[in-house]
Order: structure tokens, then C-alpha cells, then sequence
């Protein structure tokens, strides 16, 4: 190459460099001068820039390891090989802001992190191992998780669908023996992924309600992908069994008490939660509607809803904030007046089914709109605002892993933390955060459902105090993001050693979505672990004979 012809190349290449960084830097600031901190460019950049110092921090001090100790900078693996617990969790995360980030460093920041958790899954990952995994938590996080990337990868060509595909039968299969231990398909806890022995949980063996009825829209995906009706089926079978055996949904008002027995389907610990161990029974119901339009779930989730209102939803005092308590020994039987952070998602579900995933003025207008879909709308609203507040109104600006709602004027408890409205308690077991993302999902369907910008600025407060309490410098002044042991205690906030999973994969991208525009949520559902799957077009599942195998 001549001397000139040198000379010209760098001329261009510094002229392209310096075109380039002024075009990021015009996108990163052009929201800066507007009136409010939510205008969504300038949010979507912040929340994209924690999750990048999250997640390059674990790439810097855990790659490839299932957990991160966050605080001491380490990480660890369940069993004797990881099973991508971090990257396959966080990876579509990545790939969504990829695709709708406006800043294009962030962009090739994202891409490349991107390429590194495929080529990760495709050499890496060996699901070949001498390790019992939660059936539960394997197939919302890791089956979800790769069902997504390949959606994600296809539709917004952000990566190699082959790849995902290819992983995801091979788990799926991996995870069938777990279903077919029990002589009525009502999958065991956990699974040996090499020998496919299959083990009930500890002590009596009963199976988690929310356990293995969280499995559907992962497993119909499956189908839907590999052209295998199996994982279907085996999904869909655990309903008859509890239904046949317990005279339900009848005598209960289609509230379900949180244990069962996997042998028998019969029902065992006489505890109705929406929270833990009850929650996404709930939520799948609706969202199997949502994903294939069998009306058969729209029914069964409008049963479960009638009974929540009959017998779990209450108000507390002084101010009416509606709250989910919980139920024990029969659906009259003592009520508890607290509220489990995981029930906040159900004000994003109450949402969705009053208007199935198009705006309310939209949805107002079809004749399917009835008085039951504008009731589930208020209660939408109502509950979204009770968990809304139990940030709001703490001195960190964040929620407590349980909330106690006040039953009484004059109720006081002491050592309790009590709310300045007065209107719940939280008491010293309950005051950790673990980073958790059901309020700001809900707060992410009423922005996209509702327009009102309330909604957003809720969302950016609440990402506000987790950037302000959750972050955490090391000695050696590296920064990272952890759980946290206290949202009442005065002063500094003390980390506890881990970053969930949840907090790449569900948190910071349900804070994101709040703040990307014309996000469709007709066209996806996202299943339980934040994991967006593609609505599915009925005749399409007809022609391959994908179609509902039960009734009531
Ligand atoms: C469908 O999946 C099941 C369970 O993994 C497997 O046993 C069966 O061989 C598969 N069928 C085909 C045609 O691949």
C-alpha cells in the first residue's frame, strides 16, 4: 500500500470515529433537557447501563458459575458442571436491549455479550450430568430461558436460533422422566438429568402447587418447536388428576390449596396462598389462554379469579389499600393480613385479563368487555398502588420480602417497622430485598395498558432506590449489585452475598420494558421468570394436531 493511500485510510478512519462517537453522544443526551427523568431514552440508557456493570461484573469475576456471591466477588455451581444458571437467564434480557437500545456503544457492548453466552451454550453447556435439579425452577429459568433466545434470536435476528433449539429439546427430554415417575403425571420435584431417577421433595413428598403447574407454556413451546406433541401432553396431564380427586374447582371457589400429593393428585396442606408455593398456578391459567386461545383456561382462570375475591382479597386500615392475604385449614378458616412480595405480579396479570394485551381504550371498545374484565381492571390498579406503596413509603424506597397490612386504628405491634401511613408493619424477619421483580412487572403492563404516565415514574423511582441501596463497592472499590439484608435500617444498607438470577433476567428487564415505546403485549407472553414466548396462532397448532387433550 502507497504512503498516500495510507494517510487517506486513517484520515477516514478518524473522521468515521469522530462521527460516530458525536452520534452516541447526541443519542445518550438528547432526553437530558426534558422535563422529568422518565422520557424513555434517557431511562432505557440508565437502566442498560446497570445491567451492564451487573452482569460484566459477573463475567469478570463468575463466568460459567450458577450463583454469584456478589459481595465476595465468587461463584459456584450446583451441581458437578454449571447449568448456565446466570447466562442462560439473563441472556434475552441482552438480546432486548440490544434490539431497542438507542445508544450504539451499548449497542456493541450488548452484541458482543450476546455472542459470548451462545458460544457459551454451544461449547459449554453439557446437560450430562450427575446432578438432581428442581424440575420447577430448571424449566422456567433454563427451558424458558433458551425457548426465549430462540424466539427472540429469529424474530429480532439477534442471534443463532439453531442453537437454542437444539438445547432446549435436549433439557426437555432430560426432564420428561420427572413426569413419568408418578403414576398419575403429576412430575416429582427433582430430576437426575444423566440417570433420569426422579425424587419427591423432602419429608412427605407433596408437590408445590405453583411448582408443577409452571411448566405449561414452556413445555407447549417445546411442542410448538421440536413438532413433538409429547411435551405437550405431559405438561397438560397434571391438571386432571387434582381436578378429579379433590372435588375441584367446585368446593373450593377455585382457590387451590398450595400442596399435593404426586402419586395421587390428592390435595395435602390445607394453605391457600398467592404467594409463594401458590402464585403461578394462577398465572399460567391465564397466560396458557394467552399463548393459544384454548378457551378451557380462560374459563379455569375465571373460576380462580371469582374465589380470589370472595376469599383472599381484603382492605387494610386507614387507607383501603387492597392487598392478597392468605388462608389456612378451609377457605373460612383464619386469615392472614399479609402479603408475600411475589403476589405484587398479580396486578400485571389482573391487567392482561381485562384486556388481553391491547390498551384499555382499545380494549373498552370490544364486545368481549365486560363488567368482570372492568373489575379486574380496578383491582388491577388497586393492587398495583398497595405494592407500589410498600416501596414508596420505606426509607430505603424498597420492598420488604413480606408486607403485614393493618387490620385495625389501633393496631401496633411492637418491634415491628410500621409504615408512615400506618397502613402496614414489617417485622424483623421479613425486612430483606432480594432484588425482586414482581412490583415493577406489574407497574411494566399498567405503563403499556394504561398510557398513564404515573406508571413510569413509579418504575424510575423504584429503579432509582435499587441503583441507590443494592449497589455495592468492594473493598477494592469494584462495583457490583446484591440483595440486600434491610430495607427499614437507618443508614448505610448491608449486602448480602449473592446477585439473583432474577435480578438480570426479570428486574432490570421489566424496568426496561417500562421505558421502551410501542411494546406489543399482545404478541408475547412472558412466562414466570420473565421469559418472553410468541403468541401461537390456534390454526397453526391444529395443523399440527397441538390442541387441548382435557376437560373439565
Ligand atoms: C418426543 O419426545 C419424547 C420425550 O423426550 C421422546 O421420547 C420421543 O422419542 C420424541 N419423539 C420424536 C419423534 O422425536
Amino acid at each position: 500500500m502507497t504512503k498516500i493511500g495510507m494517510r487517506r485510510i486513517v484520515k477516514w478512519i478518524s473522521c468515521l470515529a469522530t462521527v460516530y462517537f458525536a452520534y452516541s453522544y447526541m443519542q445518550r443526551h438528547r432526553f437530558t433537557t426534558a422535563t422529568d427523568d422518565t422520557g424513555g431514552t434517557e431511562a432505557q440508557y440508565a437502566v442498560e447501563k446497570v445491567f451492564l456493570e451487573s452482569w460484566q461484573d459477573y463475567v469478570a469475576h463468575a463466568w460459567g458459575y450458577d450463583v454469584f456471591n456478589a459481595a465476595s466477588g465468587q461463584g459456584q455451581n450446583f451441581g458437578e458442571k454449571p447449568l448456565g444458571w446466570m447466562i442462560v437467564d439473563a441472556l434475552d434480557t441482552m438480546m432486548l436491549m440490544q434490539a431497542h437500545t438507542k445508544d450504539v456503544r451499548h449497542r456493541l457492548r450488548l452484541r458482543r455479550e450476546v455472542a459470548r453466552c451462545e458460544a457459551w451454550i454451544r461449547d459449554e453447556l453439557d446437560y450430562d450430568m450427575n446432578t438432581e435439579v428442581s424440575v420447577f425452577e430448571t424449566t422456567i429459568r433454563m427451558l424458558g430461558g433458551l425457548l426465549s433466545a430462540h424466539h427472540l434470536a429469529e424474530t429480532l435476528g439477534v442471534g443463532t436460533p439453531a442453537v437454542y433449539a437444539a438445547k432446549a429439546e435436549e433439557l426437555g427430554a432430560r426432564l420428561v422422566p420427572a413426569f413419568l415417575a408418578s403414576p398419575v403425571g403429576i412430575p416429582y420435584s427433582s430430576v437426575n438429568l444423566r440417570t433420569g431417577e426422579a425424587v419427591k421433595s423432602m419429608g412427605i413428598g407433596e408437590a408445590s402447587l405453583a411448582e408443577f403447574t409452571t411448566l405449561q407454556l414452556e413445555f407447549k413451546q417445546l411442542a410448538y418447536v421440536t413438532g413433538n406433541a409429547t411435551y405437550w401432553k405431559l405438561a397438560e396431564a397434571v391438571y386432571k388428576p387434582f381436578f378429579r380427586e379433590n372435588d375441584y374447582p367446585a368446593a373450593y371457589d377455585g382457590i387451590a390449596p398450595v400442596g399435593v400429593l404426586p402419586d395421587t393428585g390428592k390435595f395435602f396442606t390445607p394453605a391457600f396462598k398467592i404467594g409463594a408455593r401458590g402464585d403461578s398456578y394462577y398465572e399460567y391459567l391465564l397466560k396458557q389462554y394467552l399463548q393459544t386461545r384454548e378457551p378451557l383456561y380462560w374459563k379455569l382462570y375465571q373460576t380462580t379469579m371469582t374465589g380470589m375475591a370472595k376469599h383472599m382479597i381484603a382492605r387494610s386500615v386507614p387507607d383501603d389499600y387492597l392487598y392478597i392475604g392468605e388462608r389456612y385449614g378451609t377457605l373460612s378458616g383464619p386469615f392472614m393480613p399479609q402479603m408475600d412480595h411475589l403476589v405484587c405480579f398479580i396486578g400485571g396479570l389482573y391487567a392482561m385479563a381485562a384486556t388481553e394485551g391491547v390498551p384499555l381504550a382499545k380494549a373498552e371498545q370490544q364486545p368481549w368487555f365486560d363488567g368482570d374484565r372492568a373489575l379486574y381492571w380496578q383491582i388491577a390498579e388497586d393492587v398495583t398502588y398497595t405494592c407500589y406503596r410498600t416501596y414508596h413509603e420505606t426509607p430505603t424506597g424498597l420492598a420488604a420480602e413480606i408486607s403485614f397490612f393493618s387490620v385495625r386504628e389501633d393496631e401496633a405491634h411492637d418491634s415491628w417497622w410500621e409504615s408512615p401511613s400506618r397502613n402496614f408493619f414489617i417485622k424483623p424477619t421479613d425486612v430483606q430485598n432480594l432484588q425482586r421483580p414482581e412490583t415493577v412487572e406489574s407497574i411494566m403492563y399498567m405503563w403499556h395498558l394504561s398510557g398513564d404516565s404515573k406508571y413510569r415514574q413509579w418504575n424510575w423511582e423504584i429503579f432509582e432506590a435499587f441503583r441507590k441501596n443494592t449497589a455495592y463497592y468492594r473493598p477494592d472499590g469494584s462495583l457490583t449489585y446484591t440483595s440486600i439484608n434491610s430495607v427499614v435500617a437507618e443508614g448505610q444498607t448491608t449486602p448480602r452475598d449473592n446477585m439473583e438470577s432474577f435480578w438480570l433476567a426479570e428486574t432490570l428487564k421489566y424496568v426496561y420494558l417500562t421505558f421502551v415505546d410501542d411494546f406489543d403485549l399482545s404478541k408475547v407472553v412472558f412466562n414466570t421468570e420473565a421469559h418472553p414466548l410468541p403468541v401461537l396462532d390456534p390454526e397453526e397448532l391444529a395443523r399440527r394436531g397441538l390442541v387441548t387433550g382435557w376437560d373439565l
